[in-house]
């Protein structure tokens, strides 16, 4: 077939519509994918647009998705579960490259930096796919401007679930395009903290357990705990885990900041339950 009766086939009939460029399957539930950036999106990193497909009834179905690329990025990357009986990550599950969903172009989200006050240490803080903002965080340039120190921790239930984070960010680790971007030797700023709260992995229990009872603390060498003058906290994850970092934070002295008013920390549910 010539390519242009190819292409033609596959010319735009969605409102926003965005090409898919690359699928990868992590787990029987989750699975990132890459597709066309449009040239006037400009996003900060962790924010999130809707995306999704058009629904039986041929109405849009869209769903808010963290965009895990950073915002210097050609392509859009994002994380999702996959809901077998879910309206959108049903089909949104079958998507292959040359396929087209719907993009809205715009970003919107309170995981950002302008968000926080200076400081020195960042928190990231991740449960299951709430992972997907700090992707595109990690490959933040100004992550690195503004911390000397940036701390991920990401608590799911089985070792398999943590496979997208630890390849991100052994990946962001050896990339030397990354390195010349940001400064020779940011990564050296990474602490990954992995945690699983079912299956066997060498450091178990919720973060919110390991950070009440000092075991984060130890066994990063952080005296003294989380300080509100040079701590400063991200979160994503469910409703219940958000809600239980956020009184561990305010514990610690932090505040709950916004875009309009910077403060210690800010939340974000991570989407698509
Ligand atoms: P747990 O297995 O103890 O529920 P889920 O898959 O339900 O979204 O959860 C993702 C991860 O987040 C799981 O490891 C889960 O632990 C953990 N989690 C769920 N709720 C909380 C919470 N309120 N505080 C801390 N961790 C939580």
């Amino acid at each position: 077939k010539p390519v242009s009766e190819a292409t033609a086939v596959k010319a735009p009939v969605l409102p926003d519509a965005q090409t898919v460029t690359e699928v990868k399957h992590w787990t029987d539930s989750l699975f990132s994918f890459k597709v066309s950036r449009p040239a006037s999106l400009r996003f900060r990193s962790g924010e999130f647009v809707m995306i999704g497909l058009l629904g039986d009834n041929g109405k849009p179905l869209l769903r808010a998705y963290s965009i895990a690329s950073p915002s210097w990025d050609e392509e859009l990357e994002f994380y999702s579960i996959k809901v077998q009986d879910g309206p959108l990550t049903s089909k949104l599950q079958h998507i292959q490259p040359g396929d087209q969903l719907i993009l809205r172009p715009k970003p919107v989200g309170t995981l950002v930096h302008d968000a926080l006050l200076p400081g020195k240490r960042i928190w990231f803080f991740a449960t299951g796919t709430g992972f997907a903002p700090f992707a595109s965080l990690l490959r933040e340039p100004q992550t690195y401007e503004d911390y000397d120190e940036v701390i991920i921790t990401h608590t799911c239930r089985d070792v398999a679930e943590l496979d997208y984070g630890r390849e991100l960010i052994e990946s962001i680790k050896q990339d030397e395009m990354l390195a010349e971007l940001i400064g020779e030797g940011f990564a050296d700023k990474i602490r990954y903290y992995p945690t699983t709260t079912r299956e066997e992995s060498p450091k178990m229990g919720r973060i919110t357990e390991l950070l009440k009872d000092g075991t984060v603390f130890a066994d990063l060498g952080i005296e003294g705990g989380i300080k509100s003058e040079t701590d400063r906290a991200m979160v994503c994850g469910s409703l219940a885990f958000n809600h239980d970092i956020k009184a561990i934070l305010e514990d610690f002295g932090l505040r709950e900041g916004a875009n309009s008013e910077p403060k210690e920390f800010v939340i974000e549910k991570a989407f698509v339950g």
